[in-house]
């Protein structure tokens, strides 16, 4: 297949590119960037210069692919504070590759994060596929991507773990924990930390995206998760241990000012299960679990969000 992938360099942009390649695919990877559009053509990757605003363009680049996978998100919008704008512009995007895909089935492969469900309440148990919400930050636009199937597009959302764990991780969750640790002489959590968190490792997830890309069915709502959750506590504890540093309950009113921009997400129970997506895919993942991963020591060789 040719696959037009958006976030082609970010951070599982970067996995899901070479196991596109490995399996015989083509890739087109969008680039904003000289330095995107040079690490992309040094992957193997053809390169498409442009921005996710530039609709036009998308939609034209969409309907010349076989499939397409949507990772790009304006996350330095979201970081200076402009989160409602980058969903706007997430919807946007949506809307064009969708509108050039209608009557093709062709393969559209999305991107959401599992905390919605955990923010939702859904933790009794450990959420499933078949747990929708009806609204919500990036709810709407995982809604409007499953509608495509009715207009004829082989649309499928991957609900990823809020932690995608590797050495290819240098900015996400994870690294920002790290550092938080480090800055404030403690590794955090809330209250017990009996909340959970769950976690999935980029090479697996990129596998999910060329399996669902390959052949999930249309209107797929897939997890991309590995851990079904690990307790926050585990998870500070771990960090504090490689870094020499103690972990520390802090109470919950007392976490916006030890989380930064995590303080929403931090005592969320967020336990998910990804049963149904390795039946209907053949998914399994097979790489290093999240704490097996911090035990390995590559996130703490240099301060967190340093490029490796
Ligand atoms: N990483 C996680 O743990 C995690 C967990 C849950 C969900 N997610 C979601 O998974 C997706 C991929 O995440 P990631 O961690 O790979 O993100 P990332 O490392 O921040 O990469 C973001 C990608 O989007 C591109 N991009 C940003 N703004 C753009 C624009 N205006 N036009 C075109 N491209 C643009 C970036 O290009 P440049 O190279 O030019 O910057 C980069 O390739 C996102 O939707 C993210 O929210 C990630």
């Amino acid at each position: 297949m040719r696959v037009l992938v958006t976030g082609a360099s970010g951070h599982i942009g970067s996995a899901v590119v070479p196991e596109l390649l490995g399996a015989g695919h083509e890739v087109v990877g969008l680039a904003r960037s000289d330095r995107s559009a040079a690490a992309l053509e040094a992957a193997g990757a053809e390169v498409l210069r442009g921005d996710l605003d530039d609709l036009d363009g998308l939609g034209a680049a969409a309907a010349r692919a076989d499939g397409v996978i949507h990772l790009a998100f304006k996350h330095e919008a979201m970081f200076a504070g402009d989160y409602a704008g980058a969903i706007d512009a997430d919807l946007r995007a949506i809307e064009a590759i969708g509108g050039a895909l209608a009557g093709s089935d062709k393969a559209f492969v999305n991107t959401a994060g599992s905390l919605s469900l955990g923010l939702a309440g859904i933790t009794d148990r450990a959420a499933t596929e078949d747990d929708v919400l009806q609204a919500g930050p990036r709810i709407e636009a995982e809604n409007a991507v499953i509608a495509l199937a009715d207009r004829g597009v082989r649309s499928v959302v991957i609900r990823l773990a809020p932690l995608v764990h590797s050495t290819l991780d240098t900015q996400g969750f994870g690294p920002t924990l790290i550092r938080l640790a480090r800055e404030q002489g403690a590794a955090a959590y809330v209250g017990d930390g009996a909340n959970r968190w769950p976690a999935v490792h980029t090479r697996d997830a990129a596998r999910l995206y060329r399996l669902a890309v390959e052949s999930a069915p249309a209107g797929s709502r897939l997890h991309g998760v590995a851990d079904e959750g690990i307790a926050f506590r585990e998870i500070a504890e771990t960090i504090g241990r490689q870094l020499g540093l103690p972990a520390q309950s802090v109470a919950p009113e007392e976490a916006g000012g030890r989380f930064s921009f995590l303080a929403g997400f931090a005592q969320v129970d967020n336990p998910m299960s990804s049963a149904r997506t390795q039946e209907l895919t053949g998914w399994r993942p097979t790489h290093p679990g999240l704490i097996a991963d911090l035990e390995e020591g590559h996130y703490f060789a240099a301060p967190a969000g340093a490029e490796a």
